[in-house]
């Protein structure tokens, strides 16, 4: 365990179970951000609303190994520790865990946890194995953890409702206690949402990505002045989508936002997810808005 300015930055599971312990002593409760790291603003506002609320602020810096398809970028991932230290101070985190592999996954990749269904579409389509490593980290991470809230960015829409299953059906008590707290998307001033992946794009392919924030925009707009059929509203994504021929759609998808589920035409009460996950060369970029309809 080392000591850096006001941060406790910890690298085993026995360290953050002390630092837990201790905090709660002192009647802290303890609020957790799990990260892959290369920290950006959005990551900074979850650290900061866990700060407002909780004594002991946990971040961990763990790149997931076992999230990454074989074909994917889990080599190249930015990493860069020193940086993410001083915006975890910034923001004020108390804790940064950063873990290695063998500490994490102690027994090489044993046991894993499937969310059903809800893992199975969008991104689990195009990446199948991708939320079984997210669902069986993010568990071991509340394991070393304990805390009593956890911050996740809608960002990552269809990872949260994971997450949530994932904590309701837990047996393991440190994790189906934790509170699940889900924070807007920060974009940049231009509406691009904001990414740890964003710094593998070039000038241009960064002003080709601001598509995928207007075609989000134009779907929400119409979606608010009353078109409530699936099919109008995911082909105006695809028209917006495809005025930049450097993009390539993964999906473009409205669905009902708590479930991820089609349907044909939305009603009052519905909120409307749009989902849209492109390629950009060989950059994979992913973002969504949700519109409540009334
Ligand atoms: P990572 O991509 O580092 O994201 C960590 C958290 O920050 C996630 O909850 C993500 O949704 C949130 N986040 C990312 N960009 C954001 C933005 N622009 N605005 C608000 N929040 C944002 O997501 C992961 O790591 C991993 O899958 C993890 C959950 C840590 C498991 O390995």
């Amino acid at each position: 365990m080392s000591i850096k300015r006001d941060i406790v930055v910890g690298t085993t599971v026995a360290e953050m179970h002390q630092i837990v312990a201790a905090a709660r002593l002192h009647g802290s409760t303890v609020g957790c951000i799990p990260t892959m790291g290369y920290l950006h603003d959005g990551h900074a506002s979850l650290i900061r609303a866990a700060s407002a609320k909780h004594g002991l602020v946990v971040v961990s810096i763990f790149v997931n190994p076992t999230q990454f398809g074989p074909q994917e970028d889990f080599e190249r991932y930015p990493r860069n520790l020193e940086r993410d230290i001083h915006v975890v101070t910034n923001a004020g985190g108390s804790v940064v865990f950063a873990p290695t592999v063998e500490e994490m996954y102690p027994t090489g990749a044993q046991s894993t946890i499937h969310i059903p269904h809800i893992s199975e579409i969008l991104e689990g389509a195009v990446r199948p194995t991708h939320f079984d490593g997210v669902a069986t980290v993010v568990s071991r991470l509340f394991e070393a953890m304990q805390p009593d809230e956890a911050f996740f960015g809608q960002k990552d829409l269809q990872q949260t409702l994971i997450i949530k299953h994932m904590v309701a059906s837990s047996s393991i008590p440190e994790v189906g206690k934790v509170t699940v707290t889900v924070l807007p998307t920060q974009r940049e001033p231009n509406g691009l949402a904001r990414s740890s992946r964003n710094v593998y794009l070039s000038v241009k392919d960064h002003d080709d990505a601001l598509v995928i924030y207007r075609a989000l925009s134009v779907a929400s707009h119409l979606a608010r002045s009353g078109e409530y059929s699936k099919k109008a509203l995911e082909q105006t994504m695809l028209n917006t989508l495809a005025t930049v021929p450097a993009v390539t759609v993964e999906y473009a998808v409205a669905v009902e936002a708590e479930t991820l589920q089609t349907k044909e035409f939305f009603q009052s009460g519905d909120e409307i997810a749009f989902l849209i996950a492109v390629t950009l060369g060989r950059t994979r970029l992913i973002d969504n808005m949700v519109v409540a309809v009334d």
